[in-house]
C-alpha cells in the first residue's frame, strides 16, 4: 500500500453555514477561507442575500466555464471592487472592462508572452540564491517572509529595472499594509461607508497606498513619454500611442500598481504553500530534489520547463491554496448558471477555493497529492474545475511569469535545503485578497 498522504491544515468545517448576516461579523468576515460548512463542497450552487444584494457562488465547472468564457461580456467587474480599489490600482488592466481593458491588455500582454519571460529566468535565479544566502545553516525560517521579500525584488527588477524606492524594507511593510486593508474594505464599502477608517489596519492600508501611489506616479512622471527601457517603458510608450498624454500617464501609473501589487504577493504566497507541502511529505520533497539537481546545471531560460515534476507539485499547491481564493463579477443581463437564474445587477463569485476542493470533483480533495497533475492523469476532468489564474480572455496575464517564476526561486532553494515541519507552529490560512498564511510561514531548514 502506499504511503498515506499528507492532508494539510484547512479551517474547520461546520456542518451548517451561519446566515449572510451572520457572516459579515463573524469569521468569515475577518477570513473568506473559514466558516463554509460541509456543503459548500459538496452542492453546487450558493445563493445568498448580502443587505439587498443577491450573490451567487456557483461550483459547477460548467457555470463557471459561462461566467469566465462562454458568455463572458455579460460579466463584469463589479462597480463596488471597482469603487474598493480604485484607490489603489485606478482604471488599470485588473479593474477596467471593455474597450478600455481590451486596449491595456493587448499593450502589455507581448510583456508576458512566453519568450520575453524565459530571458528573466536568470535574474529570477540570482534574487533566489541572494535571498538564501541570508539564511542561517539551520533552524527556524519564516519562508512566506523569505518568499515575500524574494518576489517583491523580482519584479521590482524585471518591470521597473531594480527601483530602489519599490525594494526597501518601508516599501514592503507599506505594500503589505495596503494589501491587508484592500482585503478587510470591502465589509464596509459594503455596508455604504467606503470612507470610515474602521481601525489600524485601514489607517496603516491607508499610509501604505499612498506611499505606493505616490512613488509609482513619480517613477513614471520621471520617465517621461519616452518611457525607458523595460517592461515599464514598452507600457508607458504603447499607451502613449492609444491615450492621449494626461490619461496614459495616469493609465500608466494605474497599471504599475496593479502590476507591482499582483505580481509578487500572489506568487510569494505559492511559494510558501508549496515549501509547506513539501515539508510535509518528504518523499516528494526527495523526488523533486533529485530532478532538480540533474537540471539546474543547465541553461537557465529553459530550467522551467526542464522540471515536470516539480511543475505538478506546484500545480497541486496552487490547488489546495489557491493564492486568489476567489473573485467577483457583476452581471450585466439576465442570464442562467447551470439551471440557476441570474438577474442582471447580481453578483457571481467565484471561488477556486470551493471548487479545487470539492468531493463531487476531486477524489481525496483534501490530500497533497502531486500525481493528479501526472501525465494521462487529467481524463474526465472539466478545464473549468482548476482555475488558480481564472479563465477565458481575463486568465491571469502573469501567470506564464509566475510559473516560471515559482519553479525556478523552488528549485534553486530545493537544489540547496531541506524544509521539515517546524514543531509546534500551527498554520492557519487566512482569505483576504490573497491567501496568506497568517503570523507568516514557519519551516526547519537544513543543508540538502
Ligand atoms: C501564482 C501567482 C498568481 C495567481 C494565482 C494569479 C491569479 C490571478 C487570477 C485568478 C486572475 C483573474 C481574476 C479575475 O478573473 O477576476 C488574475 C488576473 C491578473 N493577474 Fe494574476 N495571478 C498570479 C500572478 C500574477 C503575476 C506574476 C502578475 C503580473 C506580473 C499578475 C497580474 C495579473 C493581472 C494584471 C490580472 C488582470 C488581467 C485582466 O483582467 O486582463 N498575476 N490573476
Amino acid at each position: 500500500m502506499a504511503d498515506p498522504r499528507f492532508v494539510p491544515v484547512h479551517p474547520p468545517r461546520p456542518a451548517q453555514m451561519s446566515s449572510a448576516w451572520r457572516s459579515l461579523f463573524n469569521e468569515h468576515a475577518r477570513n473568506s477561507v473559514a466558516g463554509w460548512s460541509q456543503l459548500a463542497f459538496t452542492e453546487w450552487h450558493t445563493r445568498r442575500n448580502v443587505l439587498g444584494t443577491i450573490v451567487h457562488i456557483p461550483r459547477h465547472p460548467a457555470a463557471i466555464e459561462r461566467v469566465l468564457l462562454g458568455n463572458a461580456a455579460n460579466y463584469e467587474k463589479p462597480r463596488l471592487v471597482k469603487r474598493v480599489l480604485a484607490p489603489l490600482i485606478g482604471r488599470g488592466l485588473l479593474s477596467s472592462d471593455s474597450e478600455l481593458w481590451r486596449a491595456q491588455r493587448r499593450i502589455v500582454a507581448p510583456s508576458f508572452a512566453p519568450g520575453a519571460v524565459a530571458q528573466l529566468a536568470g535574474l529570477i535565479a540570482q534574487a533566489a540564491e541572494r535571498r538564501m544566502a541570508t539564511w542561517p545553516d539551520r533552524g527556524r525560517l519564516d519562508i512566506a517572509a523569505a518568499a515575500t521579500g524574494t518576489t517583491m525584488a523580482i519584479i521590482a527588477d524585471a518591470l521597473f529595472s531594480g527601483d530602489p524606492r519599490l525594494t526597501s524594507g518601508a516599501a514592503a511593510r507599506n505594500i503589505e499594509a495596503a494589501l491587508l486593508a484592500a482585503g478587510q474594505v470591502r465589509i464596509t464599502a459594503l455596508l455604504g461607508f467606503p470612507g470610515i477608517r474602521l481601525n489600524r489596519t485601514a489607517w496603516r492600508g491607508e499610509r501604505g497606498r499612498r506611499y505606493l501611489r505616490e512613488t509609482l506616479a513619480a517613477i513614471v512622471r520621471e520617465r517621461g513619454p519616452e518611457g525607458g527601457d523595460d517592461f515599464l517603458g514598452a507600457m508607458i510608450r504603447g499607451l502613449h500611442e492609444r491615450f492621449p498624454s494626461e490619461e496614459a500617464m495616469a493609465l500608466a501609473t494605474d497599471n504599475a500598481a496593479t502590476f507591482y501589487v499582483a505580481g509578487h504577493e500572489t506568487t510569494a504566497n505559492a511559494l510558501a504553500w508549496s515549501i509547506y507541502l513539501l515539508a510535509g511529505d518528504q518523499a516528494v520533497q526527495d523526488r523533486a530534489r533529485e530532478e532538480v539537481r540533474a537540471e539546474i546545471g543547465g541553461d537557465p531560460e529553459t530550467l522551467a520547463d526542464r522540471l515536470p515534476y516539480l511543475r505538478q507539485i506546484l500545480d497541486e499547491a496552487l490547488r489546495l491554496y489557491p493564492p486568489a481564493p476567489r473573485f467577483e463579477r457583476e452581471a450585466m443581463a439576465d442570464d442562467e448558471l447551470h439551471g440557476v437564474p441570474i438577474a442582471r445587477g447580481n453578483i457571481v463569485s467565484v471561488w477556486p477555493w470551493l471548487v479545487h476542493r470539492h468531493r463531487k470533483l476531486w477524489d481525496d480533495a483534501d490530500a497533497f497529492d502531486p500525481d493528479r497533475f501526472a501525465p494521462g492523469h487529467e481524463a474526465g476532468r472539466h478545464r473549468f474545475q482548476y482555475i488558480p489564474f481564472g479563465g477565458g480572455p481575463r486568465v491571469c496575464v502573469g501567470a506564464r511569469f509566475a510559473i516560471v517564476e515559482a519553479l525556478v526561486i523552488l528549485a534553486h532553494w530545493l537544489a540547496a535545503r531541506r524544509f521539515t515541519l517546524a514543531d509546534g507552529f500551527a498554520v492557519d490560512p487566512l482569505g483576504s485578497v490573497t491567501l496568506r498564511p497568517r503570523g507568516g510561514l514557519v519551516v526547519e531548514v537544513s543543508p540538502a
